[in-house]
C-alpha cells in the first residue's frame, strides 16, 4: 500500500496526493464530513485513504477509553483494514472546550512530535492521510504558541479550506485563506459546504468565493446528501488524486 516517504509538500513523486490538511472557517462547518468526503472520492478510485484526527476535544468515556465522534466517523470511512483508534487520534481530551483549555484541565501537554509519529505510521500504511484539523486555523494547542495551524505547518501538509457556507462566510473565508498563505502553507482549494439550508443568495455568495479566494473551487456539498454519496461531486483532477 505504500508508496515510499512522503516528499515535503504532500504529493508524491508522481505527483498523486499523499496527504491532505482540512482546515475550517471555525468549528462546527463541515470539516469532518468533507474529510469523509474526501476519503469515499479516493477509496471510489480504488485507492487506500485513511483519516487523522490528531488533537480532538468533547471526547466521551466509553469502556476502551476516550473516544471522539470526529474520530470515529473518520475511522469509518478509512479504508479496511482500518487503523487502531490511538493512531488516528493520538490526543484524545474530555472537555468540549479548545484544545489547549481542555488539555491543561486534564494536565496533558500537546505537543507535536506524538502527532507526527501517528502520522508517520499511518502514511507508511495507506496511499493517502486525511487530516482533520480542529476547530479553525488558528485554534491554541498550548500556550504559549502552538496553534491548530502547526499541526499542517510542521507536515507540510497541502491545505483544503472546507468553508460553512452561512452568512458571515465571506471574511471567515478570506482570513484564513490569508493566514493559511502567510504561514506557507499550499492551500490547493476550497470546498464550499450547504450547512445552512436557509442560506439566502447561496449562488451570489458561492461566485463571491470563486472571485476572491486564492485557490480553487474542489465542490460543493449539498445540505444532508451522506459523505458517500457527495464524493462523486469533488474535483478530483485538482486535489491531484
Ligand atoms: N452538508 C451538510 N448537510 C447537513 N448537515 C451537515 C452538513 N455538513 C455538516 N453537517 C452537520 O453539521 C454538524 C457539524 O459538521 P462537522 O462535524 O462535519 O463539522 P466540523 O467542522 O468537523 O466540526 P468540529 O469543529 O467539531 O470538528 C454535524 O452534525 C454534521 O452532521
Ligand atoms: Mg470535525
Amino acid at each position: 500500500m505504500g508508496r515510499g516517504p512522503l516528499v515535503a509538500t504532500g504529493f508524491g513523486a508522481n505527483g498523486m496526493t499523499r496527504a491532505l490538511f482540512i482546515a475550517g472557517t471555525d468549528t462546527g462547518i463541515g470539516k469532518t464530513h468533507a474529510a469523509c468526503t474526501v476519503l469515499h472520492a479516493l477509496r471510489s478510485m480504488g485507492r487506500s485513504a485513511c483519516g487523522m484526527k490528531p488533537v480532538a476535544s468533547g471526547c466521551i468515556d466509553t469502556p476502551q477509553g476516550l473516544r471522539n465522534d470526529d474520530a470515529l466517523a473518520l475511522l469509518a470511512a478509512s479504508s479496511t483494514p482500518q487503523p487502531s483508534y490511538g493512531q488516528i487520534n493520538p490526543i484524545a481530551l474530555r472537555e468540549p472546550l479548545s484544545p489547549h483549555l481542555a488539555a491543561a484541565h486534564e494536565g496533558v501537554t500537546i505537543a507535536l512530535q506524538p502527532l507526527q509519529a501517528a502520522f508517520a505510521e499511518l502514511s507508511a500504511r495507506y496511499d493517502t492521510v486525511v487530516v482533520e484539523g480542529v476547530g479553525g486555523w488558528r485554534v491554541p494547542l498550548a500556550l504559549p504558541g502552538l496553534f491548530a495551524a502547526d499541526i499542517a505547518k510542521s507536515m507540510a501538509l497541502p491545505v483544503i479550506l472546507v468553508v460553512g457556507l452561512r452568512l458571515g462566510c465571506l471574511s471567515h473565508a478570506l482570513l484564513t485563506a490569508e493566514a493559511i498563505q502567510a504561514d506557507g502553507c499550499q492551500l490547493i482549494g476550497w470546498i464550499g459546504n450547504r450547512i445552512d439550508p436557509q442560506m439566502a443568495a447561496v449562488d451570489e455568495n458561492i461566485g463571491t468565493l470563486r472571485t476572491l479566494l486564492p485557490a480553487p473551487c474542489l465542490g460543493i456539498l449539498p445540505y444532508g446528501l451522506a459523505a458517500e454519496r457527495a464524493a462523486s461531486l469533488l474535483d478530483r483532477v485538482a486535489m491531484g488524486f
